[in-house]
């Protein structure tokens, strides 16, 4: 079997055209310009790139992009005092705190102090406890991004077997809620994990997000499985640099029924959802109806 390939670059750009649809209409309708302020400190450089790409796409949209680039020394009071404005700001409607934070700053304490109903990157504890108990709440970008997709692939997921490698609160817990929540079999697998090829062999689904590059071969991947690519890893080979996945692109793509390429696939999807996360969250703070399809 030859697989699919799940082609996240266009269904992220399907993703920004009904986003930036909503914002016509809030615009016209309610006179309403969602705002999404991007707080970033120091000069990481991976950092700088994806803020950068964060506010061009949301302009593209059509909404307010308000960044705050912050000194690297910059002390944990001013940086919560930002927060606490931007909190209080009624044209703000979503606050991203780029991470990582420098180490004298308590990445907890400065999420935890985000309204929970601005937090368009679902990290604030609320939002945790609202997700894993099947409330609504803001839901993290690039697990949405990767629900979107095996939703879009599949139509229903319920009953399927699904593993989710990797245990982050970023990707691969909230991962988790969301395949149980659509009714999967769900288990998380990570480097403790006994027998992990044969963990994953049981998988309808498999969700890598371990963060290490190309660690998933094709013999690890039951026929026809979807398998979802989560890592960014920047590699050299053969005296290039290169971006590869954390599944082996081309021994997996021989026995799966579907799988997302590295460039092109989850990483495109997760921006889209922030800009999708920015939109929901300025409807629920306007008491207005939320756009379908763009929350999970
Ligand atoms: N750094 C890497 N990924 C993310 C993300 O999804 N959100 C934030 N705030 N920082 C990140």
């Amino acid at each position: 079997m030859t697989a699919q390939i799940i082609d996240g670059k266009a269904f992220a750009a399907t993703v920004r055209e009904k986003v930036a649809g909503h914002v016509a209409r809030l615009k016209e309708e309610h006179n309403i310009t969602p705002g999404l302020a991007v707080v970033l400190v120091g000069e990481d450089p991976a950092s700088q790139v994806y803020v950068r790409s964060k506010g061009k796409q949301t302009v593209e949209v059509g909404m307010n992009s308000y960044e705050h680039k912050l000194d690297v020394d910059t002390s944990e009071a001013d940086l919560l005092a930002l927060i606490d404005q931007l909190n209080n700001d009624k044209d703000v409607h979503g606050i991203l705190v780029q991470l990582p934070l420098p180490g004298h700053l308590n990445e907890d304490l400065v999420i935890n102090s985000i309204d929970p109903a601005k937090d368009v990157d679902g990290f604030h504890i609320s939002n945790v406890g609202l997700l894993g108990t099947g409330q609504k709440s803001m839901v993290p970008c690039t697990p949405l991004g990767c629900l979107m997709m095996l939703r879009d692939h599949h139509g229903s997921l319920s009953g399927m077997d699904a593993v989710v490698i990797g245990r982050s609160n970023i990707v691969g817990k909230p991962m988790a809620q969301l395949l149980l929540g659509d009714s999967c079999t769900v288990t998380i697998a990570h480097s403790r994990t006994k027998d992990l090829p044969d963990v994953v062999r049981r998988a309808d689904i498999v969700v890598a997000a371990v963060g290490r590059p190309e660690m998933v071969p094709g013999d690890w991947i039951k026929e026809g499985a979807t398998v979802i690519d989560v890592g960014i890893n920047r590699i050299e080979r053969d005296g290039k640099n290169k971006l590869v996945g954390d599944v082996d692109y081309a021994s997996c793509a021989e026995v799966a029924g579907a799988i997302t390429p590295v460039p092109g696939g989850v990483g495109p999807m997760t921006i889209a959802c922030l800009l999708a996360n920015t939109v929901t969250a300025c409807c629920r703070a306007n008491a207005l109806a939320e756009p379908e399809g763009l929350t999970a």
